[in-house]
C-alpha cells in the first residue's frame, strides 16, 4: 500500500531501525527495488531528486512528478508492503509544489547551504503547505561534502545538535537530516570515513524525530570491481562502510539515502552482459543484468539495516 513516509519512519525510530531511502530515475531501478523489498517484507522508501523528475517528465516538472507518482502506486496498490515516495533535495519551490500536488508522501526542502534562520524560514513555509496536504517534510542542517548533479557542497559543515533542537520545534518539520561527516556520490573520503557519532547521538535525544543519513552508500568493492573489470574507471571510489552505518542506525538515524551503490550494481552488471553477448541489442536483456545486480544490493541493505520482516 501507498502510504505517509512519516508512517514508516515514526515505526522504525521506536522500534531503532533503518529505512533505506532508494533513488531511481527510471521504470528498471523501481522494478528491482520493488523486487528485493518484496522478498525481505520490508517497508520501502523510494526517493527521486529534482533532476530525476526532470529526466522522466521529458522537461516538464510536472509531467515527472506524476510520472513517478503513477509508476510507484501502480504497484503500491496492490502489494502489501507499506511503500512511500519522497522528493529528495527539493532546493526549487516548482520542484516542491509538483511533488506535492502530484502526490508525493513525502518532500524534502533542502536549503542547508542557507544561514540558519533562512533555512528555518523556508522550512517552515513548506512544512505549513505540504502538512495542509498531507504530506510529511524533511530537511537538512549542516552540510555534505561532495558534488552531484544539482546537490553540492564543497566541505562539510557538521551539524549543530542545540540548533538542531530549535530548528525542529520551530519549524514542525517531521524528520531531519543532520550532516556528520558523509557526503554524496562514489568518491566519498580521501582517507578513512569518520563520522561523528557523539554529534549523532546528541540530535537524536534533543530532537526525537527520525533521523536521515545522505551520502550513506558503501561504495561494495565487490561490484566496484566488477564494473572496473568490463571497462569502467571508478579508481578511488570510496563509500561509508556498513558497520559505520549500523552504529548510526543504533544511535538514531532511521532513513538510509541510497542513490551510487545502486548506480555501481546496474553498471556492473550491464557491462558484463554486453561484454559478453556482443551480438546481444534487446534492452530488457542488458538492463535486466543491471536490475538483477540492483535487487541484490537492495536486499543487503534491507537486511543490514533492519528493514528486512518490517512491512
Ligand atoms: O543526493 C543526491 C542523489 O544521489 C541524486 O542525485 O541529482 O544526480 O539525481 P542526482
Ligand atoms: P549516495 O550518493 O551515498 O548514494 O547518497 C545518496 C543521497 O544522499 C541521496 O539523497
Ligand atoms: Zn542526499
Amino acid at each position: 500500500m501507498y502510504v505517509n513516509t512519516k508512517d514508516i519512519l515514526e515505526k522504525a525510530s521506536k522500534e531503532y531501525y533503518a529505512v533505506p531511502a532508494f533513488n531511481i530515475n527510471n521504470m528498471e531501478f523501481f522494478h528491482a527495488i520493488l523486487d528485493g523489498a518484496l522478498e525481505k517484507r520490508a517497508p520501502l522508501i523510494i526517493e527521486t531528486s529534482e533532476g530525476a523528475i526532470k529526466y522522466a517528465g521529458n522537461g516538464d516538472i510536472f509531467k515527472g512528478a506524476r510520472y513517478f507518482v503513477e509508476l510507484v502506486r501502480l504497484f503500491a496498490d496492490s502489494v502489501d508492503i507499506p511503500i512511500a515516495l519522497h522528493l529528495d533535495h527539493g532546493k526549487h519551490f516548482e520542484y516542491i509544489i509538483a511533488a506535492i500536488k502530484a502526490g508525493y508522501s513525502s518532500v524534502m526542502i533542502d536549503a542547508s547551504e542557507e544561514p540558519f534562520e533562512e533555512n528555518m524560514e523556508k522550512t517552515k513555509e513548506i512544512v505549513k503547505i505540504a502538512h495542509a496536504a498531507g504530506v510529511s517534510v524533511e530537511a537538512e542542517l549542516g552540510q555534505l561534502a561532495g558534488v552531484e548533479d544539482n546537490v553540492s557542497a564543497e566541505e562539510s559543515v557538521l551539524v549543530d545538535p542545540d540548533q538542531a533542537k530549535i530548528f525542529v520545534e520551530e519549524t514542525g518539520v517531521d524528520f531531519l537530516a543532520p550532516a556528520i561527516g558523509t557526503s554524496h556520490g562514489a568518491f566519498k573520503f580521501k582517507g578513512e570515513s569518520k563520522l561523528d557519532y557523539d554529534r549523532l547521538k546528541k540530535v537524536k535525544e534533543l530532537t526525537k524525530v527520525p533521523l536521515v543519513l545522505h551520502g550513506a552508500s558503501s561504495v561494495l568493492t565487490e561490484y566496484v570491481k566488477m564494473a572496473e573489470e568490463y571497462g569502467a574507471d571508478l579508481g578511488g571510489a570510496k563509500g561509508v562502510p556498513e558497520d559505520q552505518i549500523k552504529r548510526c542506525v543504533e544511535l538514531g538515524i532511521n532513513k538510509v539515502n541510497t542513490d551510487t551503490d545502486l548506480r555501481i550494481a546496474f553498471i556492473a552488471g550491464m557491462r558484463k552482459y554486453l561484454k559478453e553477448n556482443p551480438k546481444e541489442f534487446d534492452p530488457r536483456h542488458y538492463l535486466g543484468a543491471g536490475k538483477k545486480l540492483v535487487k541484490e544490493v537492495v536486499m543487503n541493505r534491507l537486511e543490514f539495516l533492519g528493514a528486512a520482516g518490517k512491512a
